[in-house]
Protein backbone atom coordinates (compact mmCIF):
# COMPACT_ATOMS: atom_id res chain seq x y z
CA UNK A 1 0.00 0.00 0.00
CA UNK A 2 1.45 3.56 -0.84
CA UNK A 3 1.34 6.68 0.82
CA UNK A 4 3.28 9.25 -0.78
CA UNK A 5 3.90 10.19 -3.69
CA UNK A 6 6.62 12.14 -5.45
CA UNK A 7 6.75 13.73 -8.83
CA UNK A 8 9.48 15.43 -10.27
CA UNK A 9 10.94 17.42 -13.86
CA UNK A 10 13.98 16.41 -14.30
CA UNK A 11 16.43 18.08 -17.07
CA UNK A 12 19.63 16.11 -18.37
CA UNK A 13 22.23 18.69 -20.79
CA UNK A 14 25.88 17.99 -19.46
CA UNK A 15 26.98 16.16 -23.00
CA UNK A 16 25.43 15.77 -26.37
CA UNK A 17 21.88 14.63 -25.41
CA UNK A 18 18.97 17.06 -24.45
CA UNK A 19 16.69 15.95 -22.41
CA UNK A 20 13.13 16.24 -20.13
CA UNK A 21 11.26 14.05 -18.32
CA UNK A 22 8.80 13.54 -15.47
CA UNK A 23 9.04 10.64 -13.17
CA UNK A 24 6.57 9.47 -10.23
CA UNK A 25 8.21 8.06 -6.95
CA UNK A 26 5.97 6.22 -4.75
CA UNK A 27 7.11 5.25 -1.17
CA UNK A 28 5.31 2.95 1.01
CA UNK A 29 4.17 3.19 4.83
CA UNK A 30 7.90 2.71 6.20
CA UNK A 31 8.98 5.60 3.33
CA UNK A 32 10.75 3.34 1.43
CA UNK A 33 10.05 2.41 -2.19
CA UNK A 34 6.68 0.97 -2.91
CA UNK A 35 8.65 -0.63 -6.13
CA UNK A 36 9.96 0.80 -9.75
CA UNK A 37 8.77 4.58 -10.64
CA UNK A 38 6.59 5.62 -13.21
CA UNK A 39 8.15 7.05 -16.22
CA UNK A 40 5.25 9.90 -16.99
CA UNK A 41 7.24 11.31 -20.03
CA UNK A 42 11.14 10.74 -21.51
CA UNK A 43 12.06 13.40 -24.20
CA UNK A 44 15.61 12.62 -25.94
CA UNK A 45 16.77 14.79 -28.42
CA UNK A 46 20.19 13.82 -29.26
CA UNK A 47 22.43 15.63 -30.99
CA UNK A 48 24.60 12.84 -33.15
CA UNK A 49 24.33 14.00 -35.85
CA UNK A 50 25.73 17.61 -35.22
CA UNK A 51 28.73 16.15 -33.82
CA UNK A 52 29.11 13.08 -36.44
CA UNK A 53 31.47 15.31 -38.86
CA UNK A 54 33.70 16.02 -35.99
CA UNK A 55 33.91 12.54 -35.14
CA UNK A 56 33.34 13.37 -31.04
CA UNK A 57 31.29 15.73 -29.06
CA UNK A 58 32.08 19.83 -29.50
CA UNK A 59 31.28 21.71 -26.89
CA UNK A 60 30.67 25.27 -28.68
CA UNK A 61 28.00 23.15 -30.65
CA UNK A 62 26.59 21.10 -27.92
CA UNK A 63 25.33 24.14 -25.80
CA UNK A 64 23.98 25.73 -28.43
CA UNK A 65 22.07 23.21 -29.63
CA UNK A 66 20.94 22.71 -25.86
CA UNK A 67 19.90 26.80 -25.53
CA UNK A 68 17.72 26.05 -28.71
CA UNK A 69 15.61 22.93 -27.70
CA UNK A 70 15.56 22.23 -24.36
CA UNK A 71 12.70 25.12 -23.44
CA UNK A 72 10.64 22.86 -26.11
CA UNK A 73 11.47 19.43 -24.68
CA UNK A 74 10.56 20.53 -20.88
CA UNK A 75 7.01 21.94 -22.40
CA UNK A 76 6.31 18.14 -24.30
CA UNK A 77 7.90 16.27 -21.17
CA UNK A 78 4.97 18.04 -19.46
CA UNK A 79 2.54 17.70 -22.04
CA UNK A 80 3.13 13.79 -22.46
CA UNK A 81 2.92 13.68 -18.77
CA UNK A 82 -0.50 15.62 -18.63
CA UNK A 83 0.88 17.42 -15.97
CA UNK A 84 1.65 21.51 -15.35
CA UNK A 85 4.46 22.80 -13.16
CA UNK A 86 1.90 23.33 -10.13
CA UNK A 87 1.25 19.43 -10.05
CA UNK A 88 4.74 18.53 -9.68
CA UNK A 89 7.02 18.41 -6.19
CA UNK A 90 10.54 19.18 -7.58
CA UNK A 91 12.43 20.19 -10.32
CA UNK A 92 15.85 18.45 -10.94
CA UNK A 93 18.38 19.20 -12.96
CA UNK A 94 21.63 17.81 -13.94
CA UNK A 95 24.47 20.08 -12.22
CA UNK A 96 27.66 18.35 -13.22
CA UNK A 97 30.11 16.91 -14.40
CA UNK A 98 30.07 17.10 -18.10
CA UNK A 99 30.67 20.17 -20.57
CA UNK A 100 30.14 23.29 -18.71
CA UNK A 101 28.42 25.19 -21.12
CA UNK A 102 25.88 22.29 -21.53
CA UNK A 103 25.98 22.10 -17.61
CA UNK A 104 25.10 25.36 -17.08
CA UNK A 105 21.52 25.55 -19.47
CA UNK A 106 20.31 23.11 -18.36
CA UNK A 107 20.90 23.63 -14.24
CA UNK A 108 19.88 27.60 -15.41
CA UNK A 109 16.89 26.57 -16.93
CA UNK A 110 15.75 24.12 -13.53
CA UNK A 111 16.55 26.92 -11.27
CA UNK A 112 14.24 29.43 -13.03
CA UNK A 113 11.38 26.55 -13.33
CA UNK A 114 11.53 25.80 -9.75
CA UNK A 115 11.85 29.81 -8.84
CA UNK A 116 8.56 30.45 -11.27
CA UNK A 117 6.45 27.49 -9.89
CA UNK A 118 7.63 27.84 -5.96
CA UNK A 119 9.12 24.29 -6.10
CA UNK A 120 12.36 22.61 -4.19
CA UNK A 121 15.13 22.40 -6.57
CA UNK A 122 17.48 19.80 -6.52
CA UNK A 123 20.89 19.85 -8.30
CA UNK A 124 21.91 16.26 -9.52
CA UNK A 125 25.37 14.41 -10.04
CA UNK A 126 25.28 13.19 -13.72
CA UNK A 127 26.48 9.78 -12.45
CA UNK A 128 24.62 9.45 -9.14
CA UNK A 129 21.53 9.30 -12.37
CA UNK A 130 23.16 6.94 -14.16
CA UNK A 131 23.98 5.11 -10.57
CA UNK A 132 20.16 5.22 -9.36
CA UNK A 133 18.47 4.06 -12.68
CA UNK A 134 17.64 0.45 -11.63
CA UNK A 135 16.38 1.55 -9.10
CA UNK A 136 13.42 3.89 -10.99
CA UNK A 137 13.30 0.42 -13.47
CA UNK A 138 13.78 -2.53 -11.44
CA UNK A 139 13.48 -0.95 -7.47
CA UNK A 140 16.73 -2.50 -6.59
CA UNK A 141 17.83 -2.55 -2.97
CA UNK A 142 20.75 -1.14 -1.40
CA UNK A 143 23.48 -1.79 -1.25
CA UNK A 144 24.78 -3.25 -4.81
CA UNK A 145 28.17 -3.25 -6.72
CA UNK A 146 28.19 -1.02 -10.04
CA UNK A 147 30.29 -0.75 -12.66
CA UNK A 148 29.35 2.21 -14.42
CA UNK A 149 31.02 2.55 -18.42
CA UNK A 150 30.32 5.49 -20.30
CA UNK A 151 31.74 8.02 -22.39
CA UNK A 152 33.25 9.87 -19.77
CA UNK A 153 33.64 6.86 -17.37
CA UNK A 154 34.84 3.18 -16.37
CA UNK A 155 34.49 2.95 -12.37
CA UNK A 156 33.51 0.23 -10.03
CA UNK A 157 31.72 1.43 -7.11
CA UNK A 158 29.95 0.32 -3.81
CA UNK A 159 26.42 1.30 -3.57
CA UNK A 160 25.54 1.31 -0.19
CA UNK A 161 22.57 3.86 0.28
CA UNK A 162 21.41 7.13 -1.40
CA UNK A 163 24.63 9.45 -1.54
CA UNK A 164 26.68 6.53 -0.35
CA UNK A 165 28.90 5.50 -2.98
CA UNK A 166 32.74 3.97 -2.79
CA UNK A 167 34.86 4.06 -5.60
CA UNK A 168 36.54 0.24 -5.50
CA UNK A 169 38.48 1.03 -8.99
CA UNK A 170 38.39 4.12 -12.23
CA UNK A 171 40.42 4.41 -15.28
CA UNK A 172 43.54 5.20 -14.86
CA UNK A 173 43.26 6.81 -18.73
CA UNK A 174 40.69 6.76 -21.41
CA UNK A 175 37.03 5.80 -20.38
CA UNK A 176 35.60 2.71 -21.87
CA UNK A 177 33.60 4.28 -24.25
CA UNK A 178 35.79 6.70 -25.08
CA UNK A 179 37.85 3.64 -26.06
CA UNK A 180 35.25 2.70 -28.21
CA UNK A 181 34.49 5.90 -29.69
CA UNK A 182 38.56 6.09 -30.90
CA UNK A 183 38.63 2.69 -31.87
CA UNK A 184 35.88 3.25 -34.02
CA UNK A 185 37.11 6.70 -35.41
CA UNK A 186 40.41 4.58 -36.17
CA UNK A 187 38.58 1.98 -38.58
CA UNK A 188 36.71 4.88 -40.19
CA UNK A 189 33.44 3.82 -38.23
CA UNK A 190 30.42 6.37 -37.61
CA UNK A 191 29.84 8.18 -34.05
CA UNK A 192 29.06 7.34 -31.59
CA UNK A 193 31.67 3.90 -32.09
CA UNK A 194 30.05 1.98 -29.14
CA UNK A 195 27.02 1.22 -31.29
CA UNK A 196 29.16 0.68 -34.83
CA UNK A 197 32.15 -1.64 -33.13
CA UNK A 198 29.41 -4.00 -31.48
CA UNK A 199 27.81 -4.67 -35.19
CA UNK A 200 30.69 -5.11 -36.69
CA UNK A 201 32.14 -7.67 -34.02
CA UNK A 202 29.01 -9.19 -34.55
CA UNK A 203 30.32 -10.37 -38.14
CA UNK A 204 34.25 -10.93 -37.31
CA UNK A 205 36.10 -13.69 -35.40
CA UNK A 206 37.22 -12.35 -31.65
CA UNK A 207 40.44 -14.47 -32.01
CA UNK A 208 41.22 -13.11 -35.33
CA UNK A 209 44.57 -10.53 -33.81
CA UNK A 210 45.33 -11.17 -30.21
CA UNK A 211 45.12 -7.61 -29.00
CA UNK A 212 46.68 -6.98 -25.39
CA UNK A 213 44.38 -7.17 -21.98
CA UNK A 214 46.10 -4.03 -19.77
CA UNK A 215 46.36 -4.97 -16.21
CA UNK A 216 44.60 -8.34 -16.67
CA UNK A 217 45.51 -10.53 -13.55
CA UNK A 218 47.00 -8.13 -11.72
CA UNK A 219 45.15 -8.66 -8.47
CA UNK A 220 46.25 -8.93 -5.34
CA UNK A 221 42.70 -8.77 -3.23
CA UNK A 222 44.38 -8.89 0.77
CA UNK A 223 47.58 -7.69 1.10
CA UNK A 224 50.55 -5.71 -0.17
CA UNK A 225 51.41 -4.14 -3.03
CA UNK A 226 48.88 -4.00 -6.23
CA UNK A 227 46.23 -4.48 -4.41
CA UNK A 228 45.03 -0.68 -4.87
CA UNK A 229 45.32 -2.15 -9.03
CA UNK A 230 42.42 -5.22 -8.42
CA UNK A 231 39.78 -2.84 -9.76
CA UNK A 232 41.79 -0.68 -11.97
CA UNK A 233 41.27 -0.06 -15.91
CA UNK A 234 43.33 0.89 -18.33
CA UNK A 235 42.72 0.84 -22.32
CA UNK A 236 44.91 3.72 -23.57
CA UNK A 237 47.28 0.25 -24.80
CA UNK A 238 44.86 -1.43 -25.95
CA UNK A 239 43.85 1.36 -28.32
CA UNK A 240 47.74 1.72 -29.61
CA UNK A 241 47.87 -1.66 -30.03
CA UNK A 242 44.78 -1.64 -32.32
CA UNK A 243 46.03 1.10 -34.04
CA UNK A 244 49.51 -0.52 -35.17
CA UNK A 245 47.96 -3.20 -35.97
CA UNK A 246 45.38 -1.79 -38.24
CA UNK A 247 48.21 0.54 -39.69
CA UNK A 248 50.22 -3.24 -40.49
CA UNK A 249 46.68 -4.09 -42.72
CA UNK A 250 45.76 -0.90 -44.59
CA UNK A 251 44.44 -0.67 -46.17
CA UNK A 252 41.19 -2.10 -44.53
CA UNK A 253 38.42 -3.99 -46.44
CA UNK A 254 35.34 -5.21 -44.54
CA UNK A 255 36.98 -8.28 -43.50
CA UNK A 256 39.49 -6.54 -41.56
CA UNK A 257 37.23 -3.93 -40.19
CA UNK A 258 34.57 -6.81 -38.67
CA UNK A 259 38.12 -9.01 -37.69
CA UNK A 260 39.73 -5.95 -35.87
CA UNK A 261 35.95 -4.72 -34.25
CA UNK A 262 35.62 -8.06 -32.60
CA UNK A 263 39.25 -8.79 -31.39
CA UNK A 264 38.73 -5.07 -30.04
CA UNK A 265 35.58 -5.99 -28.06
CA UNK A 266 36.81 -9.53 -26.97
CA UNK A 267 39.74 -7.57 -25.45
CA UNK A 268 37.64 -4.76 -24.01
CA UNK A 269 35.06 -7.47 -22.15
CA UNK A 270 37.97 -9.57 -20.99
CA UNK A 271 39.47 -6.28 -19.18
CA UNK A 272 35.74 -5.51 -17.84
CA UNK A 273 34.94 -8.94 -16.95
CA UNK A 274 38.81 -9.68 -14.64
CA UNK A 275 38.33 -6.23 -12.93
CA UNK A 276 34.14 -6.74 -12.28
CA UNK A 277 35.44 -10.39 -10.70
CA UNK A 278 37.75 -8.79 -8.17
CA UNK A 279 35.42 -5.86 -7.56
CA UNK A 280 33.14 -8.79 -6.35
CA UNK A 281 34.78 -10.29 -4.15
CA UNK A 282 36.45 -6.89 -2.54
CA UNK A 283 32.89 -5.09 -2.39
CA UNK A 284 31.50 -8.81 -0.51
CA UNK A 285 34.85 -8.60 1.92
CA UNK A 286 34.31 -5.18 3.00
CA UNK A 287 30.78 -5.23 3.79
CA UNK A 288 30.49 -8.90 4.94
CA UNK A 289 27.27 -9.69 2.12
CA UNK A 290 26.02 -13.17 2.12
CA UNK A 291 23.79 -14.76 -0.87
CA UNK A 292 23.01 -13.03 -3.55
CA UNK A 293 24.11 -9.22 -4.23
CA UNK A 294 23.41 -7.44 -7.12
CA UNK A 295 25.62 -6.71 -10.15
CA UNK A 296 24.15 -3.40 -11.65
CA UNK A 297 25.57 -1.94 -14.75
CA UNK A 298 25.26 1.33 -15.94
CA UNK A 299 25.90 3.89 -18.07
CA UNK A 300 25.97 4.58 -21.89
CA UNK A 301 28.22 1.47 -22.90
CA UNK A 302 26.17 -1.02 -20.65
CA UNK A 303 23.57 -1.03 -23.76
CA UNK A 304 26.38 -3.30 -25.69
CA UNK A 305 24.56 -6.94 -25.39
CA UNK A 306 28.08 -8.56 -25.47
CA UNK A 307 29.08 -7.19 -22.25
CA UNK A 308 25.39 -7.49 -20.79
CA UNK A 309 26.03 -11.38 -21.17
CA UNK A 310 29.22 -11.73 -20.29
CA UNK A 311 28.55 -9.92 -17.39
CA UNK A 312 25.57 -12.28 -16.57
CA UNK A 313 27.83 -15.24 -16.73
CA UNK A 314 30.70 -13.47 -14.46
CA UNK A 315 28.14 -12.38 -12.09
CA UNK A 316 25.97 -15.64 -11.30
CA UNK A 317 29.78 -17.20 -10.70
CA UNK A 318 30.36 -15.20 -7.66
CA UNK A 319 26.67 -15.25 -6.45
CA UNK A 320 25.78 -12.21 -7.83
CA UNK A 321 22.91 -11.36 -9.91
CA UNK A 322 23.08 -8.81 -12.83
CA UNK A 323 20.64 -6.02 -12.90
CA UNK A 324 20.80 -3.81 -16.13
CA UNK A 325 18.38 -1.09 -17.59
CA UNK A 326 17.09 -1.14 -20.64
CA UNK A 327 19.28 -0.24 -22.99
CA UNK A 328 17.53 3.05 -23.54
CA UNK A 329 17.92 4.22 -19.90
CA UNK A 330 21.40 3.32 -20.10
CA UNK A 331 22.57 5.87 -22.95
CA UNK A 332 21.75 9.54 -21.25
CA UNK A 333 18.33 10.55 -20.58
CA UNK A 334 16.52 13.11 -18.00
CA UNK A 335 14.50 10.20 -16.86
CA UNK A 336 17.06 9.22 -14.56
CA UNK A 337 17.95 12.58 -13.12
CA UNK A 338 14.22 12.98 -12.23
CA UNK A 339 13.97 9.92 -10.03
CA UNK A 340 17.53 10.97 -8.03
CA UNK A 341 15.57 14.15 -7.29
CA UNK A 342 13.11 12.15 -6.72
CA UNK A 343 14.90 9.91 -4.21
CA UNK A 344 16.54 13.00 -2.66
CA UNK A 345 13.30 14.80 -1.92
CA UNK A 346 12.26 10.81 -0.26
CA UNK A 347 15.47 10.69 1.25
CA UNK A 348 15.49 14.51 2.48
CA UNK A 349 12.09 13.62 4.30
CA UNK A 350 13.35 10.49 5.57
CA UNK A 351 16.27 11.72 7.72
CA UNK A 352 14.82 14.84 10.42
CA UNK A 353 16.40 17.86 10.33
CA UNK A 354 17.64 17.79 7.25
CA UNK A 355 18.50 20.88 5.54
CA UNK A 356 15.33 22.68 3.98
CA UNK A 357 16.06 21.08 0.01
CA UNK A 358 15.28 24.68 -1.64
CA UNK A 359 18.85 25.58 -0.36
CA UNK A 360 19.81 23.49 -3.63
CA UNK A 361 19.33 26.37 -5.13
CA UNK A 362 22.94 27.43 -4.88
CA UNK A 363 24.35 24.26 -6.68
CA UNK A 364 27.01 25.18 -8.50
CA UNK A 365 27.89 23.85 -12.52
CA UNK A 366 30.74 21.77 -11.95
CA UNK A 367 32.76 20.32 -14.61
CA UNK A 368 34.45 17.91 -12.86
CA UNK A 369 32.79 15.86 -10.00
CA UNK A 370 33.67 12.60 -8.66
CA UNK A 371 30.80 10.21 -7.56
CA UNK A 372 32.35 9.45 -4.81
CA UNK A 373 32.44 13.25 -3.50
CA UNK A 374 28.09 13.19 -3.46
CA UNK A 375 26.92 12.75 -0.23
CA UNK A 376 23.65 12.04 1.20
O1 LIG B 1 26.19 7.43 -20.80
P1 LIG B 1 26.40 7.98 -22.16
O2 LIG B 1 25.20 8.11 -23.07
O3 LIG B 1 27.07 9.39 -22.11
C1 LIG B 1 28.05 9.70 -21.15
O4 LIG B 1 27.68 10.07 -20.02
O5 LIG B 1 29.24 9.55 -21.53
O6 LIG B 1 27.51 7.06 -22.88
C2 LIG B 1 27.92 7.30 -24.19
C3 LIG B 1 29.00 6.28 -24.54
C4 LIG B 1 29.67 6.52 -25.89
O7 LIG B 1 31.07 6.46 -25.74
C5 LIG B 1 29.17 5.35 -26.75
O8 LIG B 1 30.09 4.94 -27.74
C6 LIG B 1 28.97 4.28 -25.70
O9 LIG B 1 28.45 4.96 -24.57
N1 LIG B 1 28.02 3.26 -26.16
C7 LIG B 1 28.35 1.97 -26.39
C8 LIG B 1 27.18 1.33 -26.90
N2 LIG B 1 26.18 2.26 -26.95
C9 LIG B 1 26.71 3.43 -26.49
N3 LIG B 1 29.52 1.31 -26.22
C10 LIG B 1 29.55 0.00 -26.54
N4 LIG B 1 28.49 -0.67 -27.05
C11 LIG B 1 27.29 -0.05 -27.25
N5 LIG B 1 26.26 -0.72 -27.75
ZN1 LIG C 1 26.04 9.53 -18.96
Amino acid sequence: MSTRQISVLGLESSCDETAAAVVRLTLDEAGQLAGPGDILSNQVLSQIDLHAPYGGVVPEIAARAHITHMDRLVQQALTQAEVTLDDLDGVAATAGPGLIGGVLIGLTMGKALALAANKPFIGINHLEGHALTVRMTQAVAFPYLLLLVSGGHCQLLGVTGLGQYQELGSTMDDAVGEAFDKAAKLLSLGYPGGPEIERWAKKGNPEAYPLPRPLIDRHNLDTGSGAELACEFSFSGLKTALRQKADKLAPLNDGHVSDLAASFQAAVMDCLADRTRNAMQVFRMLHNLSGEVPLVVAGGVAANQALRARLETEAGAQGYSLCAPPPALCTDNAAMIAWAGAERMAGAERMAGAEPIVDAMATPAQARWPLADVSA
